[in-house]
Parts: C-alpha cells; structure tokens; sequence
C-alpha cells in the first residue's frame, strides 16, 4: 500500500489483535488511532470488520462515518502512488486525488463476498481466505488461475512450453526441445497481454517481456539494434520465453507501405526473421510467443515454419468466462446479493476489460453513495445496472471487421477458430 509507514502503536495495536481477532474494544480502537494518523481508508476496515462482529455497534458506526468523510475530504498529506499495472486500462483515480485502489483494496479485504451464485460458475481458483487475511494484502502476481476462460489457449501454452520447462528432462527423453513461436490473436482487452503476464508469473526469471512499440528507435538502424539486443539476451538466459507484444507494429507486410517508409520497415521485419531462425538454428532454449489485434496485417513470412507458425485465437469470453472474470474483479470489494450468472447471461460481447470497466464503474458508484451517506454501503446490483447502461461492449467492431477476412483470406486454414467462433456466435 502507498501510504505513509504505520506508527509503532499502530503495529502494537495490530500485533494484539492478531492474539485477539474477536476483541471489538480493541479494533475500534485501532479504527480510531488509524482515522486520527490519517490512515482513514485503513479506519473504514478496521470499523467494517467491528461492525461484522457486532452489529450496530454505535462507535463503529461513528468511526465509519467519520472515516468517510474523512476520505472524501481530498487528502493533502497522502501522495498516493497507484502503482496500478500498465495494461489496466485507464479507469482509476476519475475524482481527483482521492485513493480508489487502496480504499477498495482495504474495505474489500474486511467484508467477505456474499455471492448469491446458484451454481458454482467458474473453473477460476479461489482464495476465498480473504476475511481472514492480514490486511496488509501483498499485490498478487497474476497467473493462469486468474485469467478467466481461454482453457484452449492455457491448455496450448501449457503444451508448448510450460509443461517442457518444468519438467526439462522429461522433455528431453522425448526429443522435446524448447523452440518455436506461438501467436496470440484476437479483438482488444480480451487477455492476449494478461496471459503473457499469467505466463511471467508461472516462469518467474525465465520469462522476458518487450513490447514492440518500445523497440521501435527514431532513426534507422536503431530498431534493428534494439531487436538483436533483446533476441541476444533472450537467448543468454535460455531456456527462456520471449513475449513480443503488439508485434504488428513493425510486422506489418512490407507491401503495405510505399517509399522511404517501405525501406526502412523492410530492414525492422528483416531483422526480425533473421532473429527468429536463428531461434530455430543453432539457439535451442528460446520460444517466442507473440501478441497482435491484426494478425491478417502481418508479414507472410513471419508466419512461416520455424517462426511464429502456429496461431491461437484469444476469444472475447463466453458467458462461462465472463462470469469468472466479473467474480475476479468483484471477490475483493465489498458486494451484496450479486448475481454473477445474470450479469453473465447479458455482457455478450463484452472483452474482459470491458467487465474489468463494469465492475471498478459500480465499485465507484457505491464508493460514493458511501461517502454521501456517511456509512459503508457494499456494491449491489442497481450499480452494476447502472455501470452497465453506461459501458458497450467493445469486441463486436474487431468481429465484425474480421468476418471479412475469414471469407477473403482462410484458404490455408490459418483462421479455422475464428471462423468456428463466427459461425457459432449466435449460439453463445
Ligand atoms: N480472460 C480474462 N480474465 C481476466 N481478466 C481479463 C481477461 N481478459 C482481459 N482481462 C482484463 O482486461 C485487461 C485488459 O486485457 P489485456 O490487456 O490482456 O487485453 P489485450 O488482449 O492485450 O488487448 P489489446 O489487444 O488492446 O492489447 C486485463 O488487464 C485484465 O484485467
Ligand atoms: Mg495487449
């Protein structure tokens, strides 16, 4: 958490109630030391979890309401720093200076989730220990559990190289060797880059993550430098995965550009197929995987065997995923009688960070009427609504856009899911 460090009566306070969880005198006390240092987020915790221990209970309501004001008072001590992930999209901080993470963060690691699921919906691992968990809650390193569906393409990446990783000499009494190159396609804020990150938390230090716009350089021959330097490091630590995201932002077909510009693309694509058969030479150890929107803009021959030869589809999710993604995002806030499947059965089309944008839109929403009404009142389903009317799915553009291409450009059968998931769409 980016906040000032807790006082030393606040950790004593802290340390007796960890002998003592039930002690309310206790909590609310710490509830009012945390309040009077400023900590007012940390308050409205604290005093949550006394009032879920005694109902009612007066001073914790006190405590609350004074906690929230507190928070809607723009504070002028607290220099938050969100350390939010670079690939959350931009829906955070939308009220000037006030700390939704770390408020959401707190409250919602003092109030179990009361889903009102009639049947277990989600293949997604829980924790479900987070009532009981400290409230200092380290940020968790996504892996595979996290990222909602897309059981063909985790089933793929475990196949390609997780498995052969963990288990090198199994892999190698069956002439399994580390290389090769996977793409990941498919509509906007549907997973392709949380996966990667899913992957890096799998492989820890053996995973290296570049992302193609970052490699570009200003003047020519700098790219070609940046792309050598990156393959050779990659190939240092082998064996090791190198994740290339928005690779058509210099794979694009050499074709597709006329004059100078055409010349200098060339070079960049070049020097990347010379890099991914050097893979496929004498490099063993290195897998390439790869992330692009428009897979049909690339380079022909960046498809080709040895280079990044298969492709997988990273499918807008079906409503069993996207109730497993709206579980993710909703388990660590504070909610009340939310019916996951219902919400589910009307986000078609919805990509994982649209759903990622529902449910931090009704966070804010009930974040709000908390502060106006001075009392903590948890996320229920009249804000999901309301974030709903106000968030369009955003896959159905790209589905539409790529419907033209599996009729013009299939023949070689490169874009079978896709055209699986068109045909099949209605039936979702
Ligand atoms: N399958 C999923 N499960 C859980 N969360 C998801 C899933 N898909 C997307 N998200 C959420 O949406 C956010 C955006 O997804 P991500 O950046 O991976 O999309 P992308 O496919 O890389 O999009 P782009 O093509 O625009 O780069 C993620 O950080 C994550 O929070
Ligand atoms: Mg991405």
């Amino acid at each position: 958490m980016a906040d000032a460090p807790e006082t030393p009566i606040v950790a004593s306070l802290r340390r007796a109630l960890e002998a003592n969880p039930d002690d309310v005198v206790l909590r609310l006390h710490l509830a009012q030391t945390l309040l009077a240092a400023g900590h007012a987020a940390g308050a409205i915790a604290e005093a949550s979890i006394a009032l879920q221990a005694d109902p009612g209970n007066r001073q914790a309501l006190g405590l609350l309401a004074a906690a929230a004001t507190a928070l809607s008072t723009p504070a002028l001590s607290t220099p938050a720093a969100p350390a939010a992930s670079e690939d959350t999209p931009d829906t955070s901080d939308t009220s000037g200076g006030f700390d939704w993470e770390q408020a959401e963060q707190e409250v919602g690691s003092a109030v179990p989730p009361p889903f009102v699921e009639r049947v277990p919906v989600s293949p997604l691992a829980e924790d479900d220990d987070a009532a009981g968990a400290p409230l200092e809650v380290a940020r968790e390193t996504v892996t595979l559990s996290d990222v909602g569906g897309l059981d063909d393409v985790k089933r793929r990446l475990e196949e390609s190289f997780l498995a052969p990783m963990r288990n090198a000499d199994v892999a190698r009494a069956f002439g399994k060797s580390l290389r090769g190159g996977l793409l990941l396609y498919g509509p906007p804020g549907c997973g392709k880059t949380f996966l990667a990150r899913a992957v890096a938390g799998e492989l820890g230090a053996t995973f290296m993550s570049v992302s193609m716009t970052d490699v570009i350089g200003a003047y020519m021959g700098e790219t070609q430098k940046n792309l050598k330097r990156v393959f050779d490091e990659a190939r240092a630590q082998a064996p090791t995965v190198l994740f290339i995201d928005e690779i058509d932002s210099i794979g694009i077909r050499r074709g597709a550009l006329s004059g100078g510009g055409a010349a200098w693309l060339r070079q960049m694509v070049n020097e990347l197929l010379l890099q991914l058969d050097s893979m496929s030479g004498d490099n063993d150890g290195l897998y390439v995987l790869a992330a692009t929107n428009n897979p049909w803009d690339l380079d022909e021959a960046l498809l080709r065997p040895g280079r990044l030869d298969r492709s997988i589809l990273v499918s807008p999710p079906d409503a069993v995923a996207r109730a497993s993604i709206l579980r993710h995002h909703l388990k660590d806030r504070p909610i009340a009688g939310i019916d996951v499947g219902h919400l589910a059965a009307v986000t078609d089309g919805f990509s994982g960070a649209d759903l990622e944008h529902v449910a931090v839109t009704a966070a804010e929403k009930a974040m709000m009427q908390s502060i106006a009404q001075g009392s903590i009142s948890p996320i229920t389903m009249d804000h999901l609504d309301a974030a709903l009317r106000e968030i369009k799915p955003s896959t159905l553009a790209w589905l539409d856009s790529a419907r033209n291409v599996v009729r013009f450009s299939n023949a070689n059968g490169r874009y079978d899911d896709l055209a699986a998931l068109l045909n099949g769409k209605k039936r979702r």
